[in-house]
C-alpha cells in the first residue's frame, strides 16, 4: 500500500491501493474508535461500491447510517447541504462520530462541509471514486457547495481524518469523467514535471496507483506549505483561469478536465509571447493532452474568454493572476492587468 503523510493543521495519511475499499472498516477502526458513522454517496456509486464499503466497517463493529444523494453537480447545494445536517442529527452523530465521503469531488465537498460545521467539527473519511477526486479534491481540506451566484461560494477548510483511494474503482468511470481527470494528472505534470511526465507517457501502460501516488505527493506538499490557499496553493489554478471562462461561455457543455486542457494550453502560448517559454513546450502539452483524449483548442474568440475570466472570483480589482509555464516542472505567477491581456491576445 502506498501511504503519503500530510502534516497540515491536523495530520492525516493518503492510502492508495487497488482492493482497498474492503479494508476500510479496519484501518478506520483504530483511527476513529467510534461507533456510529454516517456513509454518504451519490446514486451511481452507491449500486457501484457502497455495498462492499458498508460491509467492510459493519464487519469491524461500526454502526452504519447510509444517505444516497442523486449524482451530479446539482447535489452541491444548500438544500442538500441542509438534508446531510439534518441526517446527521436524526443518526444521532455525536462530536467524536465521523462521516465517511464515498464518490467523487461532489459528495466529498459537500459531505467534507456539512463535517465541518455539523456540531461545529466532526471528523470524515474521504473515498475517492473519480480520477480528479483522487489526484486533487480529496487531498487538501478545501470544502464547499455551490451558491446561485456561482460554484463553490460557501465552505471551509476542513481537512479530512484519512483518505482511502482505490484505484480499481476508477475502471467504472465513463470515459469523459476520466478524461477530466487526466486533465489534473498533465496539470501535476507540468508543475511538477519529472516522475510524472514519465509515468504518463505510455497511455496504454500508464501504472494509475503511481500516478495518483506521484500527484497526491504534489498537492500534499502544496497544502503543507500553504494549507489556506494564500500561496503556493495558487499554482494549483495552471490553466483553471481561463478554463473557468471557457465552462462559463459554453453555460457548463465544455466539461471542467476539457476546460483546463485548453486553459492550460492557452496559458503556454501567452507563456511563449512573453518569452518566458519556447514553442517546443506548448507542442509536447498538447500532444500530451491529446494522448489522454483531451481538447487543446478554445472554441470561443479571446475576447469573450477575457471577459469570462474578469467574473472570476479570485480576481482582485483589475488584475489577474495567471500561471505560466515556462517548462515541464516550472511555471511562475504572472500578474497582470485586463489592458495587457487584451494587447498580448490581440
Ligand atoms: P462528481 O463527483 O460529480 O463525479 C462525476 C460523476 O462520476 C458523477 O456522476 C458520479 O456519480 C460518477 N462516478 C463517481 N465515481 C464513479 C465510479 N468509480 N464509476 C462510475 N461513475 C462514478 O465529479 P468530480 O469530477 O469527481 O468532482 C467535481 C467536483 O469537485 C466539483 O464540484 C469541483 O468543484 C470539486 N473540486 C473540489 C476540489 C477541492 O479541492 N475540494 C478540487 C477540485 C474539484
Ligand atoms: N483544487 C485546488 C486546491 O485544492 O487548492
Amino acid at each position: 500500500m502506498a501511504t503519503v503523510q500530510v502534516h497540515a493543521s491536523k495530520n492525516y495519511q493518503i492510502h492508495i491501493e487497488n482492493g482497498l475499499l474492503d479494508r476500510i472498516g479496519s484501518l478506520s477502526a483504530e483511527l476513529l474508535q467510534c461507533r456510529n458513522v454516517a456513509l454518504v454517496t451519490d446514486e451511481t456509486v452507491d449500486v457501484l461500491y457502497a455495498d462492499r464499503v458498508e460491509k467492510s466497517l459493519l464487519a469491524a463493529g461500526f454502526a452504519v447510517h447510509k444517505l444516497v444523494l442523486p449524482a451530479g453537480e446539482e447535489t452541491k447545494c444548500l438544500a442538500r447541504f441542509g438534508e446531510v445536517l439534518e441526517f446527521f442529527a436524526e443518526c444521532r452523530l455525536t462530536r467524536t462520530d465521523a462521516a465517511f465521503a464515498l464518490g467523487g469531488g461532489v459528495i466529498g465537498d459537500l459531505t467534507g462541509f456539512a463535517c465541518a460545521v455539523y456540531l461545529r467539527g466532526i471528523r470524515y473519511v474521504q473515498i475517492p471514486t473519480t480520477l480528479l477526486a483522487a489526484v486533487d479534491s480529496s487531498v487538501g481540506g478545501k470544502t464547499a457547495i455551490d451558491l446561485q451566484a456561482g460554484k463553490n461560494l460557501a465552505g471551509a477548510f476542513h481537512q479530512p481524518a484519512a483518505v482511502f483511494c482505490d484505484p480499481e474503482t476508477l475502471q467504472t468511470l465513463p470515459c469523459e469523467t476520466f478524461s477530466d481527470g487526466c486533465a489534473e494528472v498533465i496539470k501535476y505534470a507540468v508543475l511538477d514535471g519529472e516522475p510524472l511526465v514519465s509515468l504518463l507517457a505510455d497511455r496504454a501502460n500508464a501504472d494509475w496507483c503511481n500516478i495518483i501516488y506521484e500527484c497526491v505527493k504534489i498537492k500534499k506538499r502544496m497544502v503543507e506549505e500553504d494549507e489556506f490557499d494564500t500561496g503556493v496553493r495558487m499554482f494549483l489554478n495552471l490553466g483553471h483561469t481561463v478554463g473557468h471562462a471557457i465552462e462559463k461561455n459554453s453555460y457548463f457543455a465544455i466539461t471542467h478536465g476539457k476546460a483546463v486542457a485548453i486553459g492550460m494550453v492557452i496559458a503556454a502560448r501567452l507563456s511563449e509571447k512573453l518569452g518566458l517559454c519556447d514553442a517546443s513546450l506548448t507542442e509536447s502539452l498538447t500532444e500530451l493532452l491529446h494522448a489522454y483524449g483531451l481538447p487543446t483548442e478554445s472554441p470561443y474568440a479571446m475576447e469573450d474568454l477575457i471577459a469570462g475570466m474578469l467574473s472570476d472570483k479570485k480576481r482582485k480589482g483589475n488584475t489577474l493572476h495567471l500561471i505560466l509555464p515556462q517548462k515541464m516542472g516550472k511555471c511562475t505567477i504572472y500578474e497582470t492587468d485586463v489592458e495587457v491581456l487584451h494587447r498580448l491576445f490581440e
